[in-house]
């Protein structure tokens, strides 16, 4: 039975190329939490565009992720699917917390120091006040969890910040949940194959150092052996193995995909060399990788469905979000064109 006072919000970009990392650090989780929570799965295009898309690809990559969560086994009938720029209360919302939060919170957030690099001149100013933006993807469904990565911890504790600060500055105690975050430790990072202290990108140049849910067999079968590990064997405990990046996430990886514990695959391969561990690893990869890719693929060639799922994503979710956008401008004091 699903506690209808716990409500899930996430999201993920349409930038294309998701990858193992995407998979097992997120999309995974969803899944198992659809029987717990009400979830809003949400391909967040608003957010894409903070850097410049090509129109078609970013067309193309919206329907992936929603192929992906669906292939992923994000049921429609249990969570709503739907495309942010399809609910225009995201941006309603997140224009009022434009006018909350502090530039001085913003200035902290290191995602954007990151992302606009040496050039922060040339950065759009979408991309400062991108977490304005997902604050209101996540309180305009009044989302009590919120499943995040390391990366996103900060994003969600401006997000607590502004629903704080807006309850405070209207008086309207606890209208707006301070959302938790959900941090499940089995959940490991998955960082690069060629580089353990760099996270798995999309944007990392070489290729060598992802796995992307669309690649064949044999690509993946190259990638684990390229994979850099160390010049010892396996070591016989977690401490030895966490010292040595690019094994430690490769059992993560493995860990991932198979369910069995990372001390135990330890213990079944120390003292080995790595060419065993790999070819195991390789098609338990395959194994979990391969009827999600088959997914993918069928449902790309089924757009007219993918629609489908969108658009009734949209209503459900335009229903909820209304009544919250609603009930905001009348808190803030706008008149209402009630005809
Ligand atoms: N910023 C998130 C990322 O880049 C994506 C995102 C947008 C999100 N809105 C969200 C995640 C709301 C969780 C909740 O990964």
């Amino acid at each position: 039975m699903k506690n209808i006072n716990k409500i899930v919000l996430s999201g993920v970009q349409p930038t294309g190329g998701l990858h193992i990392g995407n998979y097992l650090g997120a999309i995974k989780n969803f899944v198992s939490m659809q029987t717990e929570y009400d979830c809003f799965f949400c391909v967040v295009d608003l957010h894409a565009i903070t850097v410049k898309q090509d129109p078609k690809l970013l067309k193309n990559n919206t329907y992936e992720v929603v192929a992906t969560y669906l292939a992923s086994g994000i049921d429609p009938t249990k969570s709503v699917i739907f495309n942010q720029s399809n609910v225009s209360s995201h941006s309603e919302l997140a224009w009022i917390f434009n006018c909350i939060t502090r530039m001085g919170w913003l200035n902290r957030m290191t995602q954007f120091k990151d992302k606009a690099g040496k050039d922060k001149e040339n950065a759009s100013s979408g991309l400062f006040i991108y977490p304005n933006l997902m604050a209101a993807d996540i309180l305009l469904y009044k989302a009590t969890h919120v499943p995040v990565g390391d990366d996103q911890k900060q994003h969600l504790e401006l997000t607590r910040d502004i629903a704080q600060k807006f309850n405070r500055d209207y008086e309207c105690d606890s209208f707006f949940p301070i959302p938790e975050p959900i941090i499940d430790k089995n959940i490991s990072r998955i960082m690069s194959l060629k580089n353990g202290e760099l996270k798995m990108s999309k944007s990392d140049s070489s290729d060598y150092s992802r796995i992307s849910l669309t690649d064949s067999a044999d690509q993946i079968e190259k990638k684990i052996k390229k994979a850099k590990t160390a010049d010892t064997s396996m070591p016989d405990n977690n401490e030895d193995v966490s010292k040595l990046f690019e094994v430690n996430n490769l059992l993560n990886i493995f860990s991932g995909f198979s369910g069995i514990d990372k001390l135990e695959l330890i213990e079944k391969y120390k003292g080995q060399n790595f060419s065993n561990f790999k070819n195991s690893l390789t098609e338990v990869i395959i194994e979990h990788i391969k009827p999600i890719s088959k997914e993918i693929d069928k449902l790309m060639n089924d757009k007219a469905y993918l629609n489908q799922i969108i658009s009734s994503g949209a209503e459900k979710a335009s229903e909820k979000a209304n009544v919250t956008i609603k009930e905001v401008y009348d808190i803030i004091g706008f008149v209402r064109n009630e005809t």
